[in-house]
């Protein structure tokens, strides 16, 4: 297994690891924002970069999708790695100068500003990094949103700027998006959710019994798709939102456990509180004699 030494700390790691696996396991911080477990690694926000060490000369590389092949040597605090982020930071800032996660991750860098005019409100503080779009594409096989527009115009949108109609209504990018620019709404009265801000959206499945709205028809029946099953059988097994399972599972078990004591099988629900004294295991009493 190859070694990585960030800043003086030695970690093995499995070949093709990248440096910021390498980096957490050495319990190294270095700050992300384009990086999802859930999605190959694109690189595109910039914010990791460290200092690679290549014996002669040195290279700024992205540690998010860097692979480690055989030992190398990173420096994540060296004045240019630290430079790099910090400006990449500013650049950042300028896009989405008001967005309070932003800020956040920036004052955690020390930085507390950007030089550069902002360019953003219209944009709605997204920073361009394509989680969302990635996570939709790839993962959720959609590709509901996408890039639209260049230069200073360049947003997520959906096709046309319309609501997509491919959209499932999963809220994966939202779960994904760092800077929280997309939002999850709910329309009470209609019983859908609204993905912003893209305007789409999707209508919800009701739990029978509270009324609570779990996930999006359309999510589900995608998963029965794919399950293949049909869907009265599945709205059977899924009629009740998790919460309302546990109560209905709750009282089932408590009627079985009186019915059963009521068949002699059990103590009578409240015997166990009334004993005074602890029941002795056979085994302690045995221990005992011996
Ligand atoms: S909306 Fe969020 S996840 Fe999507 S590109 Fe913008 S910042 Fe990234
Ligand atoms: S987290 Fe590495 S480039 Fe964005």
């Amino acid at each position: 297994m190859p070694t990585v030494t960030i800043d003086n700390v030695a970690v093995e790691v499995e070949k093709e690891s990248t440096i910021l696996q390498a980096a957490r396991q050495a319990g190294i911080w270095i700050p992300t924002l384009c990086y999802h477990p859930a999605v190959p690694p694109a690189a595109n926000c910039r914010l990791c970069l460290v200092e690679l060490d290549r014996g002669n000369w040195k290279q700024l590389v992205t540690a998010c999708n860097y692979p480690v092949r055989r030992d190398i040597t990173v420096s994540v605090s060296s004045e240019a790695a630290v430079n790099a982020r910090r400006g990449v930071m500013e650049l950042l800032l300028a896009r989405a100068p008001e967005n309070a996660q932003l800020k956040a991750l920036a004052r955690r860098m020390g930085v507390e500003g950007t030089p550069w005019p902002t360019v953003t409100k219209t944009q709605r503080d997204c920073i361009l990094c394509g989680l969302c779009t990635a996570v939709c594409d790839e993962v959720m096989g959609r590709a509901a949103i996408g890039i639209a527009g260049r230069g200073q115009n360049r947003a997520i949108s959906a096709p046309f700027r319309q609501p997509a109609d491919n959209c499932l209504g999963c809220g994966a990018c939202a779960a994904v998006c760092p800077v929280g620019t997309i939002q999850i709404r709910m329309h009470e009265k209609e019983g859908e959710i609204e993905i912003s801000p893209f305007k789409t959206r999707a209508k919800m499945l009701e739990c029978e019994q509270c009324g609570a709205r779990v996930v999006s028809v359309a999510v589900t029946e995608e998963a029965l798709k794919k399950g293949k099953m049909d869907w009265e059988k599945f709205r059977r097994l899924v009629r009740l939102c998790p919460k309302c399972r546990q109560k209905r599972a709750a009282a089932d078990l408590t009627s079985v456990a009186a019915m059963a004591a009521q068949m002699g099988y059990l103590a009578q629900p409240g015997a166990a509180a009334k004993r005074k004294t602890p029941r002795r295991s056979k085994s302690a009493t045995s221990r005992k004699k011996m």
